[in-house]
């Protein structure tokens, strides 16, 4: 038996409790992705999400069918915290704590009507924060019914026969003074890319298991990693924690974009553009919470996102099991990965970025021809002082001039070495983070005639000088940097000078 202490009972005043928590940092696509989980926990297959405009009056309604509320079930459903998050959750359960419905609707407006056709047939319970804001004793009183004069918003839903339909009217934090219609149809954009996002796994595929319609137009999914694209050289396979039960990985390194098409580029980059949308997209039971990040890990210090990984996005499962674990906050927008799981993932993440930066250095072009290594003019030297850049002299263009120098040799040297030391590092690396792409290199952008010009520079002192045949002279350069972009120019070389 627990100790008896002298106490009060001292409840929140209610109408300060419910401003304070419109505070949490939602904005609208996630506090309707946060609906959504409740329709995909009650089973529905389909969501409606409607924005009506009317100046002041505009209303966003969402309508699921899936198994709605009994009376009981509602009046639980519309209290604040009335399941505790630690209580163990089936596991195609998408909520946590209870307070998604009402926190994230009142984020975004000061009625909130949940209307649901159940066992018990037609129930509407709403919460009018402008009613408790007025009431005198700081209470919390539930309203019973729609606000007059909203009564046919539940129509559809007495139409469809089953589900439960989430009314926002008063929408004081969507609809501002000067707010146009195109400003919230905008909005229903947005709604619409995040949703895609958030919920592509439950869309995908020939029979997708959800169907949500934004003003009756189908959302449609949107797959980071791009699964199945031809222009993706290869998929990686599923990693599976060692112990752990319901983690997986799956590193995914993204096409440059000179491998795709502009509307294929566009496409995906994501709501929030490429350099953003880098990183660990964490899902727990399929549902996106965390779309791009590196969940604070790295090396040394955090890793930021930067242009040069922004190729590299981890698709990463987590069971609704470990969420005490993660840290998901309220809002299901973050999560920190546990102890036990960082030396696992730094170790993924490790190799996924060391792949991404060279796809987003080589422009995508391979390293690898086959198998031989492409011979590249430029080497990276790791030294205990730092990092180097340093012209390699096996490369056909630089040897074949060292060898023929004669008298001149150390002037070529001097020259190199000059052009080594004043490498523009700086000014490459700006240019990069502000044109959000690497400069032209590899003859990107060059008349293929002039290209030809060079090679056949090289070619000829190959054959006239080191002996080769044509077709390994063709064979040589076929690997050469920055030639072996080229395959067809390199095949076009005569057999006879
Ligand atoms: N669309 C819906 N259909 C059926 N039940 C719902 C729906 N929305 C909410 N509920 C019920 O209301 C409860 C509270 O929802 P919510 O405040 O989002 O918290 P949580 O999802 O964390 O449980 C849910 O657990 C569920 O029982
Ligand atoms: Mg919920």
């Amino acid at each position: 038996m627990s100790q008896t202490f002298k106490s009060r009972n001292a409840p929140p005043k209610a109408s300060a409790m419910v401003e304070a928590l419109r505070g949490l940092g939602y904005n609208t696509q996630t506090a309707l992705a946060d609906i959504i989980d409740n329709s995909v926990a009650a089973g529905a297959t389909e969501v409606k999400i409607e924005f009506a405009w009317s100046q002041a009056g505009s209303r966003i309604t969402c309508l699921d069918n899936g198994v709605g509320m009994s009376a009981a079930g509602l009046d639980l459903a519309m209290r604040l915290g009335e399941r505790n998050p630690l209580e163990e959750r089936a596991a195609s359960d998408l909520g946590r704590f209870g307070l998604g419905l009402k926190t994230a609707s009142f984020s975004q407006c000061r009625r909130l009507t949940v209307s649901t056709l159940g066992a018990d047939g037609m129930q509407s319970l709403r919460w009018d924060l402008d009613y408790l804001a007025n009431s005198p004793d700081g209470g919390w009183h539930l309203l019973e019914g729609p606000h007059p004069g909203s009564e046919e918003y539940a129509t559809p839903l007495s139409e469809a026969g089953r589900g439960t339909l989430v009314l926002w009217e008063e929408l004081d934090r969507i609809i501002t003074a000067g707010s146009s219609v195109q400003d919230f149809l905008n909005l229903a954009d947005k709604v619409e890319q995040h949703l895609g996002m958030v919920f592509h796994r439950y869309l995908e595929g020939t029979r997708p298991r959800l169907k949500i319609l934004l003003n009756g137009q189908v959302v449609k999914p949107w797959d980071p990693f791009m699964t199945e694209h031809p222009g993706k050289p290869y998929n990686p396979p599923v990693f599976k924690h060692p112990t752990l039960k319901g983690i997986e990985a799956e590193c995914h390194v993204l096409p440059h974009k000179d491998m795709l098409s502009s509307e294929d580029f566009e496409l995906l980059a994501g709501p929030e553009g490429w350099t953003d949308q880098q990183g660990f997209y964490v899902y727990r039971n399929e549902r996106l919470l965390v779309a791009g990040s590196w969940l604070g890990l790295g090396t040394g210090r955090s890793w930021t996102k930067d242009e040069a990984h922004r190729l590299a996005r981890i698709r990463l499962d987590i069971p609704n099991s470990a969420d005490a674990d993660w840290k998901i906050d309220i809002r299901k927008s973050t999560a920190r990965p546990p102890f036990y799981l960082r030396d696992w993932l730094t170790r993924l993440a490790e190799a996924t970025r060391g792949r991404a930066r060279r796809a987003f250095a080589h422009r995508g072009r391979p390293t690898l021809l086959g198998n031989k290594q492409v011979v590249e003019a430029w080497k990276v030297e790791r030294l205990a002082s730092g990092i180097r850049y340093r012209i390699d002299s096996d490369h056909p263009a630089i040897r074949d001039v060292l060898d023929d120098a004669g008298a001149l040799l150390p002037q070529i040297k001097a020259m190199l070495r000059v052009i080594e030391e004043t490498v523009p590092v700086q000014r490459i690396w700006i240019d990069t983070a502000e044109n959000r792409d690497t400069p032209c290199t590899g003859f990107e952008k060059t008349a293929s005639s002039e290209v030809s010009e060079i090679l056949m520079v090289m070619y000829r002192s190959m054959i006239e000088k080191k002996g080769y045949s044509a077709s390994s002279a063709r064979e040589q350069l076929r690997t050469t940097e920055p030639f072996h972009a080229f395959p067809s120019l390199v095949n076009a070389l005569p057999d006879n000078l």
